[in-house]
Parts: C-alpha cells; sequence; structure tokens
C-alpha cells in the first residue's frame, strides 16, 4: 500500500510525514498556485526534504502533444529518480502517456472520471492511475466505478496501481482501501481525520491520571 499526500504545503508535509509512513506527494497546477510560491521554488523545498525514495508527482501544464511531452521530459529531470510526470487523459494526454512509456518514462494519469479511461490509460502504459474519486461521486456512481476500475486491473493482471485523488472524506478513502485499492493521495485535513478519533486523547489523559494517583508521576520510572 502507498500512502501520499496531496498537498505542496512543506510544513503540512513535514508534519505528516513524521507522524505516518508517507511515499511522497502529488501535486496539480491548482495546489502549487495555492502556496503562493514560484511553483519550482515550491517543488524543490519538497525534493530538498524527501529522501530519494519518496515520490514526488507534479503535473503538466500544456494541453498540446508537444508542450505535455516537453514539459514531463522536464518534471522526470528535476530529480535522478521518483519525479513523476502527472497527465490528465484528454487526447494529447493519452498520447504522450503511450509515447513517454515507449522511452521508459513512468507517468501518472490523471483527471480519471470513468473506469473505462482510467483502464485504457492503465494500457497505454500509465504506472499510476488517479481517479477523481469525490469529483466522481458528485456526477454519481462514483465509488462503484472506481472499484470497477480495481477489479478490471486485477481481471488482467495489470500492473498498473490505483492511486485514488480528490477525496473529501474518510468514508470514501475507507471503502476504497478495503475494496483493494493500491493507493491514496490524501488532502491534509482528510489525513488527520483518518488518525483523529477523540477518543484516544481521552484513553491517554484517563491512563496518566490513574498512574499519577497511584504512583506520584506521569512517566513509566521514578
Ligand atoms: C491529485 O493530485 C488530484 O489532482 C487532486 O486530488 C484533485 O483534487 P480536487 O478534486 O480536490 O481538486
Amino acid at each position: 500500500f502507498e500512502l501520499y499526500l496531496d498537498t505542496a504545503d512543506i510544513d503540512a508535509i513535514k508534519e505528516l510525514d513524521q507522524i505516518l509512513n508517507v511515499q511522497g506527494v502529488t501535486t496539480n497546477p491548482s495546489i502549487l498556485a495555492k502556496t503562493g510560491e514560484d511553483p519550482l521554488v515550491a517543488v524543490q523545498k519538497i525534493i530538498d526534504y524527501f529522501t530519494p525514495e519518496q515520490k514526488i508527482f507534479m503535473q503538466v501544464v500544456s494541453t498540446d502533444l508537444q508542450g505535455i511531452l516537453d514539459e514531463a521530459h522536464f518534471i522526470a529531470s528535476l530529480r535522478p529518480k521518483n519525479m513523476c510526470p502527472k497527465i490528465p487523459v484528454s487526447h494529447n494526454g493519452l498520447k504522450a502517456i503511450k509515447q513517454l512509456e515507449s522511452e521508459g518514462i513512468q507517468c501518472l494519469a490523471t483527471s480519471i472520471y470513468s473506469a473505462d479511461a482510467g483502464f485504457m490509460a492503465a494500457h497505454n502504459g500509465a504506472e499510476y492511475l488517479a481517479p477523481y474519486v469525490n469529483r466522481m461521486c458528485n456526477y454519481g456512481g462514483g465509488m462503484q466505478d472506481v472499484c470497477d476500475l480495481v477489479d478490471m486491473l486485477a481481471m488482467q493482471n495489470s500492473k498498473t496501481k490505483v492511486l485514488g485523488a480528490s477525496f473529501k472524506n474518510t468514508d470514501q478513502v475507507h471503502a476504497l482501501i478495503a475494496a483493494g485499492m493500491q493507493a491514496v493521495t490524501l488532502p491534509v485535513d482528510v489525513a488527520y481525520n483518518m488518525i483523529g478519533h477523540p477518543g484516544v486523547k481521552i484513553a491517554v489523559d484517563e491512563f496518566t491520571a490513574n498512574w499519577q494517583k497511584a504512583y506520584g508521576r506521569t512517566t513509566l520510572r521514578a
């Protein structure tokens, strides 16, 4: 299983990377624009902080084929490894994914709104697929379609991994991990909500209070 953070906020990344076993981050043009920084400065901060094994996904902005290819090559060149271009599954995007696969550059196919488009992107050689879970749910039938995509790839013994994106709540994440999704990228608030039950603090406070009452201290040893 792979866990990604759907943010370019370096402070949030540093904090959550300590709390959880984070395999990397996903960004898109909107996420990078939100940092208020030059996009390459924002990405460089993540590169500098991460270990070489942690992956960074950065999306192309151009929509014409040559532009997509140029930007994908540029993104892949930003680090020796684990710098993965994200390409929306437009017709030009699908052409680019196919060509980049033949060059040995592995991509994440993004802006996926149907199991069929995701399956075709996998067939073109995408390493990861990012179905936009909540956006799909807004149109109706989203969860079933994403489950179908996971099943279709499994039935065909595909190596392509589904990296669920656009989550808005923990129920969506929970249901899709239970359905066999291989990876998720979580917005900061959803990541905290996954581990945010108030019962934990109540239990810990109770243990501390009982220990202090019995032994007069809040540590195991005096
Ligand atoms: C992945 O990085 C996607 O671009 C992202 O999860 C989309 O999320 P949104 O639907 O909240 O914009």
